[in-house]
């Protein structure tokens, strides 16, 4: 097991009180966290009730014996841990280096305590060194990709293998662009929400409360 991984994951499970009910990210570092929930939960006996941000995650939960329950039938999600793909000093990020950043974006939204589970190479001063996935629906996406295209975002779609691309966990492409250039970010994430055929994207804005980092065993407050 990744070291900087476990050191979040174990300072996330810190964090998690009996009863509660917790979202469970995707990824690798989510993942871990998972695992030391799972164990906890068998050990002490704690009443944890976990609803999940992907169908992988879905699956690691179930097969390590964690309760999994869709997010409808909770009211609200207490804490949800979750890894980020870039995330800088006002804990706005990138997410979605996994394609789940629908359900991901769906479960934060809806969670009183929202936890970022990186290491150090994460954090950046300003977004945009990753790319900004945005999740499409399949019929017309072309022309969000020309749209996204003549605005000088390089978009790329995102490939399963060398000549299929990959589909999310709704069905839906993801295309990838380059935000290095943007300076209004929300005034992006504004326009794309309007394009008809645009579903989501992977900018998280405000929604990060607490950012933990494995490698430097640090803990950040989202500011004001
Ligand atoms: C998946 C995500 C992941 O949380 C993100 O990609 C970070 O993953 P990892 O912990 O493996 O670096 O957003 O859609």
């Amino acid at each position: 097991m990744d070291n900087d991984k476990f050191k979040a994951a174990r300072m996330a499970l810190e964090r998690i009180p009996d009863h509660a009910i917790v979202g469970l990210g995707s990824g690798s570092t989510a993942s871990v966290f998972i695992e030391l929930l799972a164990k906890k939960v068998h050990k002490t006996g704690m009443e944890i009730t976990c609803v999940a941000t992907s169908h992988q995650t879905q699956n690691l939960g179930l097969t390590l014996g964690l309760r999994v329950v869709d997010i409808d039938d909770v009211d609200q999600v207490d804490i949800t841990v979750d890894g980020a793909d870039e995330v800088d000093g006002n804990l706005n990020g990138i997410k979605g280096g996994g394609a789940a950043l629908l359900f991901e974006k769906v479960v934060a939204t809806n969670s009183k305590h929202n936890i970022w589970v990186v290491d150090s190479s994460k954090q950046h001063r300003k977004l945009g060194a990753v790319k900004l996935p945005v999740e499409v629906i399949r019929f017309g996406s072309q022309h969000v990709y020309n749209y996204l295209d003549r605005h000088g975002l390089k978009p790329s779609y995102r490939m399963a293998n060398f000549s299929q691309r990959l589909l999310t966990d709704s069905n839906n492409f993801i295309i990838d662009i380059d935000i290095s250039k943007v300076e209004d970010l929300g005034e992006l994430t504004r326009r794309l929400k309007g394009l008809t055929g645009v579903v989501e994207h992977g900018l998280f804005m405000n929604i990060c409360d607490e950012l933990l980092v494995g490698n430097t065993e640090e803990a950040f407050q989202r500011p004001g």
